[in-house]
C-alpha cells in the first residue's frame, strides 16, 4: 500500500501534517516556460498532444513545489465531440461558431463520442508516469450550468440572457440539454479517473450569476446528478464556483466532498455555514499575488488561521492565477503555507 497524499487526505477530511496547496490555472501564461511552448502552438494543439499537455502540466510542479498537479486541458473540450465548432480567439477566450439556441440544435448534439476525448486520459497517464507517485493528478470537467452557458451564448457572457431565456422560457428543453451534457461529462470524468486522476474538480465558474432560487430550481438537480456519478468512480469531487456568497449551503447539497470557496466569503464563516460537513478549498484572492510580500503573508496567514488546523482544508486561490502574476510570489505562497501550517 502506498500512503495517500496530503491532498487526498485533506479531501477526505483526515488529519494531515501540514495543509496541502495547489493553484487553479497553475499552468499557463504567467509561466515563461508555458509561453515558450505556446508561442508555436495553439491552446487546442497543446491540449490534444498528450506529450505537450503532460509537459505543461508538470511545469508548475517542478517550479513551485505544489502538492497536486491539475491536468492541462480546457473546460470546453467536450463541446467538440458533441458536434460544436470550438475556437480560442486571442484576447476573447473561447468561441463556439454554431451555438445551441433551438430545440433542433439541442437534438443535434451527439452524446456518444466522449471517447474522442481520450487524449486527455492519455496525458493523465503520461503525467502519472513522470510524477512517479510524488503527488496526485487532479482531473476536471465543467459543471452543467457553466458548460451550457458557453455553448448557448457562444462564448463568454456578462448577463447570460440567452441562457436564462432558455432556462425560464423552455424549462423542458433546458433539462433535455443539461441531461445530454451529463451523458458526456460523466463518462469523460470517469475516463480521467481510470487514467489515474486522484480527484475530479467540477468547475461551475459562473454559478454566481444565478439567484439562490434559480440555482436550486434549474441547476442543483443536474449538478448533484453529475457529482453523484463522478463519486461512484471512487474519487473525491471538488465543487468550484465563484460569487455564490449567499448560498454555499445550497451548493453543498450538490454533494461534493470539497467545496472550493472564493475570496468574497470568509473561510471560517462559509465552512461553518455548511456545518463542516465537507472539506473546503481556497480562498486567496488571485490579485493578492500582486501584493508586496508582507501583505501577501498577512492574507495567507489569515486564511490558515480561519481554517484553524481543522482537518479538510486545501489551500488554493478563489479563482485562477491571472496572466501577469509574478511567479516568485506564487512560489512564496507555497513556502508560507508550509511554514505556517506545519503541525
Ligand atoms: O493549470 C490549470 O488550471 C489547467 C488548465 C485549465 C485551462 N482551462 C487551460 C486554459 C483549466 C483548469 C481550465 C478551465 C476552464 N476553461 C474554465 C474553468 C476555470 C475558470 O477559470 O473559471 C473555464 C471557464 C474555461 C474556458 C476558458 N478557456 C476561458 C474563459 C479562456 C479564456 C480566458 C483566459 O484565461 O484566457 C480559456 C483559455 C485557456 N484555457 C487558457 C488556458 C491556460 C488561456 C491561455 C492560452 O491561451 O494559452
Amino acid at each position: 500500500m502506498i500512503a495517500p497524499s496530503l491532498f487526498e487526505l485533506a479531501c477526505r477530511r483526515r488529519p494531515v501534517a501540514r495543509t496541502p496547496v495547489w493553484f487553479m490555472r497553475q499552468a499557463g501564461r504567467y509561466l515563461p516556460e508555458y509561453r515558450a511552448v505556446r508561442r508555436r502552438r495553439s491552446l487546442l494543439q497543446i491540449c490534444k498532444q498528450p506529450d505537450l499537455a503532460a509537459e505543461v502540466t508538470l511545469q508548475p510542479v517542478d517550479r513551485l513545489g505544489v502538492d497536486a498537479a491539475i491536468i492541462f486541458a480546457d473546460l470546453l473540450l467536450p463541446a467538440e465531440p458533441m458536434g460544436l465548432r470550438l475556437e480560442f480567439v486571442a484576447g476573447e477566450g473561447p468561441l463556439i461558431r454554431n451555438p445551441v439556441r433551438s430545440r433542433s440544435d439541442v437534438e443535434a448534439l451527439a452524446t456518444n463520442h466522449a471517447a474522442d476525448l481520450g487524449y486527455v486520459g492519455e496525458a493523465i497517464r503520461l503525467v502519472r508516469r513522470r510524477l512517479d507517485r510524488r503527488i496526485p493528478v487532479i482531473g476536471f470537467v465543467g459543471a452543467p450550468f457553466t458548460f451550457a452557458s458557453y455553448i448557448i451564448e457562444g462564448g463568454a457572457s456578462r448577463h447570460f440572457v440567452r441562457t436564462k431565456r432558455m432556462m425560464y422560457g423552455e424549462p423542458a428543453l433546458w433539462n433535455r440539454l443539461l441531461g445530454k451534457l451529463l451523458k458526456v461529462l460523466a463518462p469523460y470524468a470517469a475516463s480521467q479517473v481510470r487514467a489515474g486522476a486522484a480527484a475530479i474538480q467540477v468547475f461551475d465558474s459562473w454559478a454566481g450569476a444565478l439567484s439562490p432560487g434559480d440555482y436550486q430550481r434549474y441547476v442543483l438537480p443536474h449538478s448533484r446528478d453529475l457529482i453523484r456519478r463522478i463519486g461512484r468512480a471512487g474519487v473525491p469531487v471538488i465543487h468550484f464556483s465563484t460569487g455564490v456568497g449567499g448560498y454555499y449551503a445550497m451548493l453543498d447539497q450538490a454533494g461534493a466532498d470539497v467545496l472550493s470557496l472564493d475570496w468574497r466569503v470568509e473561510l471560517d464563516k462559509a465552512w461553518e455555514a455548511i456545518g463542516h460537513r465537507s472539506a473546503v478549498q481556497g480562498n486567496l484572492d488571485p490579485a493578492a499575488l500582486f501584493a508586496p510580500l508582507p501583505e501577501l503573508r498577512r492574507q495567507v496567514v489569515d486564511i490558515l488561521r480561519r481554517a484553524g488546523g481543522r482537518p479538510g482544508h486545501i489551500f488554493n486561490l478563489g479563482h485562477g492565477i491571472l496572466p501577469e502574476t509574478p511567479v516568485e510570489n506564487v512560489k512564496a505562497v507555497v513556502e508560507m503555507v508550509r511554514e505556517f501550517s506545519t503541525r
